[in-house]
């Protein structure tokens, strides 16, 4: 329960994070949109740490955040935004097809979590939690600095 409080706050403050953030992607500076990405990546993390003990609409906020989340990232990779704070490579946008293709991947099993929370289908919710962790580490080998 305190878990579950705990996310629920967090939700809501990047749900007003993204909110205000979103309509103004294209006008943020580089170091704004590494600011974004690297928190929404954060949060995808966190969310998905604790979402298999969430219900209910919990579990529906929770996936509609990393869904939200997958939807805006090709946006706030604009070409050439690193940073020195930013754990981003170059070669992200030599390999732009694979790369977006790698998010596109996971927006669909984000809405394959949103779908099964909706659904209130618990053994299609969890596998998409797992399929949605799977990919995360083989995308920060191929184009972030590894941490
Ligand atoms: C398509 C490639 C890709 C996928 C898929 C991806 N990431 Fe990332 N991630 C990145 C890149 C690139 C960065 C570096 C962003 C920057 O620093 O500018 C990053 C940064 C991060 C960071 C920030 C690390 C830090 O402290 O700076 C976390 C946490 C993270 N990702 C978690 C996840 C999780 C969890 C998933 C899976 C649900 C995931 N990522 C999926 C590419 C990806």
């Amino acid at each position: 329960m305190r878990l579950a409080a705990w996310l629920g706050a967090a939700l809501i403050v990047v749900a007003a994070a993204l909110a205000s953030a979103a309509p103004v992607v294209a006008a943020m500076t580089d170091a704004q949109l590494v600011a974004t990405r690297v928190a929404a990546m954060k949060q995808d993390g966190m969310l998905l740490r604790g979402a298999k003990s969430l219900t209910g609409q919990e579990a529906i906020d929770a996936a509609t955040i990393i869904l939200k989340n997958f939807t805006n990232f090709p946006a706030l990779f604009r070409k050439g935004s690193i940073t020195a704070d930013s754990r981003a490579l170059p070669v992200i946008w030599e390999n732009w097809g694979d790369f977006t293709a790698r998010l596109a991947a996971e927006k669909a099993n984000a809405q394959a979590m949103l779908a099964a929370a909706k659904a209130g289908n618990k053994k299609a919710y969890l596998a998409a939690i797992e399929d949605l962790k799977r990919p995360c580490s083989n995308c920060h080998l191929a184009y972030a600095r590894v941490f």
